[in-house]
């Protein structure tokens, strides 16, 4: 588990009010990243943008297009991924952006072995842009990326400890999942990630952990194989 990719919804970022980014949080995030990479962890992030618009709900009501409300939802993933590489770089970290959609005056163009390449000379690559395509997520994106690096694991880090089989706010009886196959996890439409990244991260048989961000620590404990730390992960079984 060397080189990976943390995913974050846009939301993570956004304050109570669930819009926009709360400089708190960024930098929090920027610190549970900055442990990681301190313990020699190549690491790679893509960031969500549903802070700002997210393109099925934009085009709900018929008056903006399903395809034209993705690509806003693209370029809020890149306002976001801007604000994380400021946050990393305070922290002393070296990033790059690199973008799916071209936007060459903000960040370089997604360009895979130069990807490998900044993560090897251990700068923080963050993927924005999405796919570049419409009707994708950024889950998609996340597992399309992580699989092209090289990575050994994809995180999606939530604001839950991990998969249950029912909505753990809504049902007290709801039970922790903690290892599961892409089956299961496809047979039970699991909330944490949409189906088309999970069949996605099968067939590259790369395994998706899922995990509470906002535990501080918890990231550093899963790659380091502590006991302590609380996670699901859906691999090959
Ligand atoms: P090495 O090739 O390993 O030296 O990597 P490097 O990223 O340091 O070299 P480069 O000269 O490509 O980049 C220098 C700086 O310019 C970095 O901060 C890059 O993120 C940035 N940069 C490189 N290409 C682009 C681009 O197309 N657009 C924008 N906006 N910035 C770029």
């Amino acid at each position: 588990m060397k080189r990976i990719l943390i995913k974050f919804s846009g939301e993570a970022l956004a304050g109570e009010n669930g819009f926009g980014i709360d400089t708190k949080i960024l930098k929090y995030l920027a610190d549970e990243i900055k442990s990681v990479v301190m313990e020699g962890f190549e690491v790679a992030v893509v960031i969500g943008g549903g802070n700002f618009i997210r393109g099925v709900s934009a085009a709900k009501d018929g008056i903006i297009r399903r395809t034209s409300g993705d690509y806003m939802g693209m370029l809020a993933t890149i306002i976001n991924a801007v604000a994380m590489q400021e946050a990393l770089e305070n922290d002393g970290l070296s990033v790059r952006v690199q973008s799916a959609i071209k936007v060459e005056e903000i960040a370089e163009n997604f360009i895979v072995r130069k990807a490998i390449r900044h993560l090897e000379k251990k700068r923080v690559v963050i993927f924005a842009g999405g796919t570049g395509n419409p009707f994708f997520t950024t889950d998609t994106a996340a597992v399309l990326r992580a699989s092209e690096i090289g990575a050994s694991v994809i995180i999606k880090a939530t604001k839950v400890d991990g998969i249950y089989d029912k909505d753990p706010m809504k049902f007290k009886d709801a039970k922790f999942l903690k290892e599961l196959s892409y089956e299961e996890a496809l047979k039970k439409h699991i909330k944490v990630m949409d189906d088309t990244a999970i069949a996605l991260a099968r067939e590259n048989k790369l395994p998706i952990i899922v995990c509470n961000m906002f535990k501080k620590g918890n990231l550093l404990k899963i790659l380091k194989n502590n006991p302590d730390a609380k996670y699901s992960i859906v691999k090959e079984i």
